[in-house]
């Protein structure tokens, strides 16, 4: 995805253009769902963190763009995976979220690289284990870049907090000022965690990815990461496998996709949308692929919004 003005951003920055993202985003929605004056949602769409519904982007403090919908490739075979990010590319799909420990690199690339999408319409998102990778950074980052064997990274994020994470993340600084990566940030990082390490590296993290759906929320963590100036990305958007059924027949999100004539994964991710929160369902079928990218035809009330809201149960389906 192209690079913006980085000066624009540092100045928005400076002048705290961070702390207004959650409303932005809410301003955004309204202003593409009413079709009105466009030129004033081009100038918004400059500012780092909104989402822009009608490229269907965010710009990332980094100064690139990334698309706000996508898909999740956790647990997918290298077939699977394959012919997964190749039906998202097809379908006008462009953000693809990946991982060292999910051991489908490779099929990542193969399939960009396959595509007649060019490179740099693609979003890959990849991300360093602690234990050895963590210990011995530049070679994980080198190794990342050799199984996606696409160019450069787009963004690459360390999976979990763990010992050595200060040193892996100041790696993908490095490896941001050689351009081998485009965009760095963090994955199952909650307040806490965040607090004691930002002031331990250089770049601000450009994205934190964590555990989000109608049942764990994280109403407390995500305005304070786009308060900083940090998008937020969610993973188990669906509860994760083995709670989707639960999910998704949810009474509740339900009726509101039936009043909408949608689905109740539509619905689901248009929440999270609607929240300034990106989403990569994980998803093996090509029809799921395809109705998870068809998010923009409809828009949840202020009144939808809140029942969903208030399904919250704080239940984490992962431990991490
Ligand atoms: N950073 C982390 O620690 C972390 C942890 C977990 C996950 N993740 C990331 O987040 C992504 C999403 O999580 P996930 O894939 O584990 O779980 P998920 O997206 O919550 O759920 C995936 C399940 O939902 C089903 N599904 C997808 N679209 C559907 C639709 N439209 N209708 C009905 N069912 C649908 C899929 O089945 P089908 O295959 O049949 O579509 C699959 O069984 C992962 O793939 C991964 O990239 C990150």
């Amino acid at each position: 995805m192209k690079r913006k003005i980085p000066a624009m951003i540092a100045l928005l920055s400076a002048l705290g253009f961070a702390a207004c993202i959650g409303t932005a985003v809410q301003a955004e929605t309204k202003e593409a769902a009413s079709e009105t004056d466009t030129e004033d949602s081009d100038a918004e769409s400059t500012a780092p963190g909104v989402f822009n519904f009608e490229t269907h982007t965010v710009l990332l403090n980094s100064g690139y763009e990334m698309p706000i919908m996508g898909l999740g490739t956790y647990s997918l075979s290298d077939e699977e995976c394959y012919n997964s990010v190749t039906a998202l590319l097809e379908a006008g799909g462009r953000l693809i979220d990946t991982a060292y420990m999910y051991g489908n690199e490779a099929a990542v690339g193969r399939a960009v690289r396959d595509s007649a999408v060019p490179r740099e319409e693609i979003f890959v998102i990849t991300k360093l284990y602690p234990g050895e990778q963590f210990a011995d950074p530049e070679k994980a980052i080198q190794d990342a870049l050799d199984k996606l064997d696409i160019g450069y990274i787009d963004m690459m994020l360390l999976h979990h907090p763990g010992e050595n994470d200060v040193k892996a993340y100041r790696a993908m600084e490095q490896a941001v000022a050689g351009g081998k990566i485009h965009s760095i940030g963090l994955s199952n990082w909650y307040v806490d965690e965040l607090e004691e390490f930002l002031p331990q590296v250089t770049i601000t993290p450009a994205l934190v990815q964590n555990e989000i759906h109608p049942y764990y929320q994280e109403n407390d963590v995500i305005p304070y990461i786009q308060n900083l100036g940090i998008v937020v990305q969610g993973w188990y958007p669906f509860g994760g496998r083995g709670h989707t059924a639960e999910l998704l027949s949810d009474s509740v999100i339900s009726e509101i996709a039936a009043a909408h004539g949608v689905t109740s994964a539509q619905v689901i991710l248009r929440w999270n949308l609607q929240k300034g929160v990106v989403v990569i369902p994980g998803s093996s079928n090509p029809d799921h692929i395809r109705e998870n990218l068809d998010l923009f035809g409809f828009e949840l009330s202020d009144d939808e919004m809140e029942r969903i809201n208030a399904l919250d149960r704080g239940e984490k389906h992962d431990w991490y």
